[in-house]
């Protein structure tokens, strides 16, 4: 075990006002999972090198916590699932095992990278993952449609650009226990988990699921055949870390402000305030999927019937 990682791991956890107990290698693995804990885990061998392990100690995310994970990645068999920092690969061989995803895991311990490959095979899935040493930085996730991730608070910071250039958008990024920051989380599920005391000294456990946002910035000219509201106006969208600004502006009208604006992965949504025939104020809430260039989806309005609504990006 690298002294200094696991001391890492302890400062980054009381941070979080937690504190590391003793004996990560050691951590029990609870009943319910693959067939691979019901055998236990050969213990991990000391490694021959000194390992840079920058991305945090071997702790492996007790099983209630994989299935949370797995839940939380909605995931199926069309995906691809990558762990930087896979450790014995049980969150990949798990995806693979219940879910028929593929998988890919690295790792920088070259003993951890046997012991995953070697539990791929006893689990049956040794056709659909593969393992490799490596360093997460030098790792290719572009291919990757779920990312899942149990790593210290500084590597996830260092990676965030990466997902966020790097990943398409509406790839869910599920993590243990750290976040990045202000990249606001979709959704987080805390709940207890006691085989956590023997890791951080509390049971207490989140969960957060991440979507990587579809790059709005820029102009997009709209198509909404029986939108007066909306037909041929141009859309200037700035996106922010969570969220987009804009406005819409159409000829002979003013400006106006989108409000209400919110962008999950690639689902974007706003509202404006709209007008009947005789000037009555109403509302309309668009909801659309962003697929690169084009826009998709509905216009729902309180005045009018619900009418389609697409766009195509201009810059
Ligand atoms: C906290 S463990 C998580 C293991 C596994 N993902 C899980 O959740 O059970 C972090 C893992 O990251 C690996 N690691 C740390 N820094 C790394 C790096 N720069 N490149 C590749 N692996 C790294 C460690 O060897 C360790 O196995």
């Amino acid at each position: 075990m690298d002294l200094r990682a696991r001391q890492l791991m302890a400062r980054s956890h009381r941070r979080r006002t937690v504190v590391l107990a003793a004996g990560l290698g050691g951590v029990g693995l609870a009943a319910g999972g693959l067939s691979l804990l019901a055998q236990g885990l050969a213990p991990v061998p000391a490694s021959k090198k000194p390992l840079d392990r920058n991305g945090g100690p071997y702790v492996p995310t007790p099983w209630p916590i994989v299935d949370q994970m797995i839940r939380m990645g909605a995931i199926g068999e069309r995906d691809l699932v990558m762990d930087l920092g896979c450790g014995d690969g049980r969150l990949v061989i798990a995806a693979a095992k219940r879910h028929g995803a593929r998988g890919y895991g690295v790792d920088i311990d070259p003993d951890l990278v046997r012991l995953a490959t070697e539990n791929a095979s006893r689990e049956g899935v040794s056709g659909r993952v593969r393992f490799e040493e490596r360093d997460i930085f030098d790792t290719d996730v572009r291919e990757a449609t779920v990312l899942t991730l149990y790593l210290l608070p500084w590597m996830m910071m260092k990676l965030r650009p990466r997902f966020l250039a790097e990943l398409r958008p509406g790839t869910r990024i599920v993590a243990h226990d750290y976040h990045f920051e202000d990249w606001r989380a979709a959704s987080d599920f805390t709940f207890d988990v006691p085989e956590k005391v023997a890791i951080t000294g509390s049971a207490t456990t989140t969960v957060h699921l991440f979507l990587v946002p579809a790059k709005v910035e820029g102009r997009w000219r709209v198509d909404a055949p029986g939108a007066g509201a909306f037909d041929r106006g141009e859309l200037v969208l700035r996106q922010g870390l969570n969220d987009f600004e804009g406005t819409l502006a159409q000829a002979a009208r003013p400006v106006r402000r989108l409000d209400a604006t919110s962008l999950r992965g690639i689902d974007l949504r706003f509202a404006l305030p709209v007008a009947g025939p005789g000037g009555q104020p109403g509302r309309a809430i668009v909801r659309a999927r962003v697929d690169g260039d084009r826009m998709q989806g509905t216009i729902e309005s309180t005045l009018a019937a619900t009418t389609p609504f697409g766009a195509t990006r201009l810059n």
